[in-house]
């Protein structure tokens, strides 16, 4: 679905916001019959991060947006754009971004939030993306945002043991050359019953005679993982095809952190080695729609990408959908 781009986008700047509050898997083998040693290995995470009680999606958004911007040293009334993709938006009306531009001071920037599950952040990457290559913005911030802990069902230790809080940001620029290609989107509606949020207007428990207890997580599970450990690899694939870019030439694959045998699956498949995958799902659990921004901030943070680097980010979840894109990496050096 790439064209040719008219005036280039690249990613000049990455910030992340992880709420300081630790939940351990020893903690959470008082609260549900698991154990620290089922988690570790069937997930790979070791730890996840929990909001305090009043802090919303839109505080943690606000928090990584406002470090993007910094790093792309850009003041918040330069933003045309903010998108905040967010399955836990802190209300259905007004949107999140809506929040986060008024707290940014984000003056001139347009705002509206992005629903596609733990593809958020890739979704709203690639959206920004068409802005600045059709000429109608200069400056887009695209933030994945996510206080997932208030949806989780606490009681219920198939998915309470998977999730986490935190928010992912990028400021995505229009440049001489374009670094934002081979954009690889999907949907498949048809595996909407397998992994989502109950609550808006589709509350199968609610009505004139019984009350909601608020929306919840539900997922399937082992559907959800053979669609993963298929799709993963695939949409990294055709996104690479899709920019030109040899798969040798593909310096860092940054993939949505549900579950660590998923991105060693993927990785297996795409003939990686370890250090050409980033992982961080032992540290920060599933943080949807946040993960793969909360990954590329970090990456970016740490040294793992060097300007001129090919870096593939994808993303899986929730629709069922899908989403990958080639970053040319343009900032910061190893
Ligand atoms: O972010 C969007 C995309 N989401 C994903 O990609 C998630 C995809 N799915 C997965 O990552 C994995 O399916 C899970 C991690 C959710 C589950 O792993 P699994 O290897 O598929 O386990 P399972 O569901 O087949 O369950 C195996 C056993 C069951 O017990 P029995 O029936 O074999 O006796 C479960 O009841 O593990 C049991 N179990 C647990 N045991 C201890 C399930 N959850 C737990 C738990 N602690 N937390």
């Amino acid at each position: 679905m790439t064209g040719a781009a008219s005036v280039g986008a690249a990613v000049t700047g990455t910030g992340f916001y992880v709420p300081e509050r630790i939940l351990t898997n020893a903690e959470l083998e008082q609260m549900v019959d698991t154990s620290d040693e089922w988690i570790r290995t069937r997930t790979g995470i070791c730890e996840r991060r929990i909001a305090p009680k009043g802090t919303r999606t839109a505080t943690l958004a606000t928090a990584a947006g406002r470090r993007a911007l910094a790093s792309a040293e850009l003041a918040a009334d330069e933003i045309d754009l903010i998108i905040v993709a967010t399955c836990t938006p802190d209300t259905p009306t007004p949107s999140t971004a809506c929040v986060v531009q008024q707290e940014l001071g984000a003056t001139r920037a347009a705002a509206f939030d992005l629903a596609a599950g733990c593809s958020g952040f890739v979704y709203a990457l690639a959206t920004a993306a068409q802005f600045i290559h059709a000429g109608v913005y200069r400056h887009v911030l695209v933030i994945g945002a996510e206080v997932l802990s208030r949806v989780v069902n606490w009681h219920d230790r198939n998915t309470c043991v998977l999730f986490g809080d935190g928010a992912g940001a990028a400021v995505v620029s229009a440049a001489a050359a374009d670094g934002v290609r081979g954009i690889e989107l999907g949907a498949d509606g048809s595996g909407a019953g397998v992994l989502g949020i109950f609550g808006g207007s589709y509350m199968p428990h609610a009505g004139l005679d019984a009350q909601a207890d608020g929306p919840q997580i539900y997922m399937e599970g082992q559907e959800v993982f053979k669609f993963a450990t298929r799709i993963c690899a695939t949409a990294a694939e055709r996104s690479l095809a899709a920019a030109g870019v040899p798969p040798e030439r593909l310096g860092l694959l940054i993939p949505h952190q549900a579950n660590w045998r998923i991105i060693h699956a993927a990785a297996k498949r795409l003939h990686l080695r370890d250090e050409q995958v980033f992982v961080d799902v032992d540290r920060y659990g599933n943080t949807s729609g946040a993960s793969v921004g909360i990954a590329l901030a970090e990456a970016a943070a740490a040294g793992r990408i060097a300007a001129g680097d090919a870096v593939v980010l994808v993303g899986f979840g929730a629709g069922l959908t899908w989403a990958a894109v080639t970053l040319i990496w343009q900032g910061g050096t190893k």
